[in-house]
């Protein structure tokens, strides 16, 4: 627990967190003092005076709260007249070359200068000038597209660029009205966070040209998730829509605030990869070539399996750990080797010290937890012994060539449980549609122990089973979520006072002996 002052907010008194400033301070007791320049991940800039408030201890009239460390005994005063004028003042002045285009504004819905309006004065126009006019839809590079009509000249977005990234994309230039965000000439964004940029903008001035006019923001349902791109296991929220008559479907990805993963960001290929749960789905069970219903593959699954005299069984390093225990339990009975050989998801040198890892499996730590073989030699070895391989996900086409998956897989035959339909689901005798990460429930353990759990956001018209559910169908003693939580509790003391819905939003570090397990 941290230390905590008490202070008054119009004479009433409130405990708030040492250490913050009076945004944040007060913030999160749950009393908004308005703000647009100042982002708790980018500090104060103090150029929008958005967020003047009064101390009543012969300070000047107005602080920047931004900018005003919370005090033990402070008078804080946001509801006086004069406080509320200046608001008034600066929503009036901000509004004054605002083109009024919230109609057509993706932003709309999740506007500050949209809402500050409405809360903090509604003042009328008195301008009887035309409106500066600036430009409109300026493509800055990395999907990211630009209003000058519409900016509010924060400096949120260019301070992410020097700050964050340090790539330093962007600038102001120019004073007073004809002040403009831009790009240096002939030099667009080029970094591979520069989406976070849209979230930051507290106006519509930058939006994401692959979200653009999709959706208006509230449609959208939001469900909180983990990305699955890479080992960091960046905070998420999904957001989605069932549209009449259709599918559910995923819009976007955003970054969801988990102060010991990711921070307030994630990096672009991530927050791209909702389009691969929605594309290129494998939608039906298939016997060879024919599609077939899921009972009727299950069945000839089961009689495979029966005349195998061997049989291998691969596993997903994106696979959840209930998905994991649920599959070595499978292979115990089924007396079949287990591997999680992926060393095709590994791009070394591509992690950034940012947040981008190297290793693009989100649960190889799961792996090394459950003590699952990952070597090739051992993987190779059991596929060649095996009549049967029985593979949960793993994408081989990213270790191996087609050429080379044919000669491994010339004598055996594959059973594939997977979520896209593509070469490898191609290529196997038996295909069994499943469901992506966005669709169940599981945990997972990032690159720095820290275990997380996500829950099912997206429920699709076609019903893709959980490998879970699919490993329990081919045999696998552990056949709901609980019993294979129960499990997980035997490799991992830390969850022995949690069931999986009350594991802590922010996740769980592993202490060291578990964590040595996770990392031997
Ligand atoms: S584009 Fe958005 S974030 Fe950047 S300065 Fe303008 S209002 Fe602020
Ligand atoms: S850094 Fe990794 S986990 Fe985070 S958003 Fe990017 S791909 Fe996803
Ligand atoms: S938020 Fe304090 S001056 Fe802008």
């Amino acid at each position: 627990m941290a230390d905590t002052i008490k202070l008054f907010v119009n004479g009433v008194e409130v405990e708030v967190e040492t250490g913050k400033n009076l945004i944040d301070a007060i913030g999160a007791v749950g009393i908004e003092i308005p703000h647009l320049c100042y982002h708790p991940a980018l500090g104060a800039d103090g150029n929008c005076r958005m967020c003047l408030v009064g101390i009543e201890d012969g300070r000047p009239p107005l602080v920047p709260a931004c900018k005003t460390p919370a005090q033990a005994g402070m008078k804080v005063l946001l509801d006086a007249a004069h406080i509320k004028k200046i608001q008034r003042d600066v929503m009036e002045l901000e509004l004054i070359n605002h083109p009024t285009d919230c109609p057509i504004c993706d932003q709309a819905g999740e506007c500050k200068l949209q809402d500050y309006y409405m809360t903090y004065g509604r003042p009328e126009s008195r301008m009887t000038v035309p409106q500066v006019q600036k430009s409109k839809k300026l493509d800055f590079g990395c999907g990211v597209v630009h209003d000058q009509e519409r900016c509010v000249t924060c400096g949120r977005c260019v301070r992410f660029c020097r700050e964050i990234t340090k790539t330093g994309e962007l600038g102001i230039i120019n004073r007073t009205d004809d002040a403009r965000v831009n790009i240096f000439p002939g030099r667009p964004i080029n970094n591979r966070y520069a989406l976070n940029v849209v979230d930051l903008c507290p106006v519509g001035a930058m939006t994401s040209k692959d979200f653009r006019f999709k959706q208006r923001v509230w449609f959208l349902k939001k469900a909180p998730g983990i990305c699955h791109g890479c080992a960091k296991g960046c905070n998420i929220t999904i957001e989605h829509n069932r549209e009449k008559y259709q599918d559910d479907i995923i819009y976007r990805f955003r970054p969801r605030l988990n102060r010991q993963v990711n921070g307030y960001f994630m990096c672009d290929a991530g927050r791209l990869s909702y389009r691969q749960e929605n594309e290129g789905r494998l939608l039906a069970a298939r016997l060879g070539s024919q599609i077939r219903p899921l009972e009727d593959v299950l069945a000839a699954c089961t009689r495979e399996i029966e005349q195998a005299g061997k049989i291998a069984i691969l596993l997903s390093p994106n696979c959840s750990l209930e998905q994991m225990v649920a599959v070595k339990a499978l292979a115990a009975k089924l007396q079949a080797s287990l591997s999680g050989f992926s060393t095709g998801y590994i791009k070394e040198g591509d992690g950034d010290g940012l947040l981008i890892e190297d290793d693009k499996a989100a649960n190889r730590a799961g792996l090394a937890l459950l003590g699952i073989d990952c070597s090739r030699e051992s993987f190779e070895k059991a596929v060649r012994d095996a009549q049967l391989l029985i593979n949960f996900n793993n994408d081989l086409t990213r270790t191996y060539s087609d050429s080379e998956l044919k000669k491994l897989l010339k004598d055996t035959k594959v059973i594939i449980a997977a979520t896209h339909d593509d070469r490898l689901s191609a290529m196997a005798d038996i295909a069994i549609p499943v469901a992506t990460s966005s669709e169940y429930a599981g945990s997972l353990i990032n690159c720095h122990n820290i275990l997380q759990t996500f829950a099912g956001a997206v429920s699709r018209n076609h019903k893709p089973a959980n490998i879970g559910e699919i490993a329990a169908k081919l045999g696998s003693p552990l056949q709901s979520r609980a019993e294979q939580f129960a499990e997980l509790r035997k490799y991992l003391s830390v969850l022995k006072d949690f069931e999986a819905d009350t594991v802590p939003a922010e996740g769980l570090k592993l202490n060291e002996s578990e964590a040595a397990n996770v990392t031997a």
